[in-house]
């Protein structure tokens, strides 16, 4: 090899090496990091009373988005998931199913940020019917999801009684058919409901021949982070879930 040939190879590689490692230094720092969340009340293994209220927290803090000890999470984005289980043995499939999910369902965030939970409670009447009753009523097939999705879009009377759903017209007919999708695929288990907020309270059920006492109840809290600065496409899932075991 001559010695300018020799020179040249060795400077080339020191570039591409150099190079290389400055790459994946930016990456790492500028890459968006996950939200922690923890539900702080109730704690973990507490026991359940069954109809009554349980009030519950949660703390949310990430690197880039702040912590919501400082008002700087908006609590519409925060979501509590209750499932009852017939008894621990079942908690292990429970938990894994939720530790597969990367993101949050896209009907889901779009209904959240919605005026939708204004009206509408998962499990309770409010204004409207509850996402339950919704779903219950209605099969999920491509007629209902074209219903529905006009009812929301245009506004709705005297199906469920005399108090009418607002149209909402700006709204993406696409969009749309995404929050009808996920009311009616996530809410007809009784079992299941769903709680917008950072805090609140929900009532658990009462106590029936059914239920044998080892029931337990799994609390799962979750957040999706807006991203890093300088992009918000890299947005992170986060969740955390607790188990509560019922008082007798
Ligand atoms: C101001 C209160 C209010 C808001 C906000 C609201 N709803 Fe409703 N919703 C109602 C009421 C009241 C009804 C029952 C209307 C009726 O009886 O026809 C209803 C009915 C429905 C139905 C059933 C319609 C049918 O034909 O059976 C669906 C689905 C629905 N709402 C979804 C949504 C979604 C999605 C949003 C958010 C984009 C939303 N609602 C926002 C009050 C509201």
């Amino acid at each position: 090899m001559k010695p300018n040939k020799f020179f040249c190879t060795i400077v080339l590689s020191a570039l591409a090496v150099c190079l290389n490692t400055s790459f994946a230094y930016r990456q790492k720092w500028f890459e968006n990091s996950p939200p922690k969340i923890t539900i702080t009340s109730p704690l973990n293994d507490d026991r359940f009373a069954w109809n009554a209220t349980i009030r519950y927290n949660i703390k949310i803090t990430d690197k880039e988005d702040g912590s919501s000890e400082y008002d700087e999470i908006n609590a519409k984005e925060v979501l509590l998931e209750v499932c009852y289980l017939k008894d621990a043995s079942k908690v292990k499939n429970y938990l894994a199913s939720k530790a597969n999910m990367v993101k949050e369902d896209k009907g889901l965030t779009l209904l959240r940020n919605s005026d939708c939970f204004t009206c509408h409670a998962s499990k309770n009447k409010l204004i409207g019917p509850s996402f339950e009753l919704i779903a219950k009523r209605y099969p999920i097939n491509n007629n209902s999801l074209e219903r529905l999705t006009k009812k929301v879009m245009n506004g709705s009377t005297g199906i469920w009684g005399q108090v009418a759903m607002p149209a909402h017209p700006a709204m993406k007919k696409d969009e749309v058919r995404e929050m009808i999708s996920w009311i009616l695929t996530n809410n007809s288990n009784p079992n299941i409901s769903f709680y917008p907020g950072i805090e609140g309270a929900f009532r658990t059920k009462e106590k029936t021949a059914k239920e044998t006492g080892k029931e337990v109840l799994v609390l799962t809290a979750s957040y999706t982070d807006h991203g890093e600065k300088t992009s918000t496409q890299n947005k992170k899932y986060g969740q955390h879930s607790i188990l509560l075991k019922a008082a007798n």
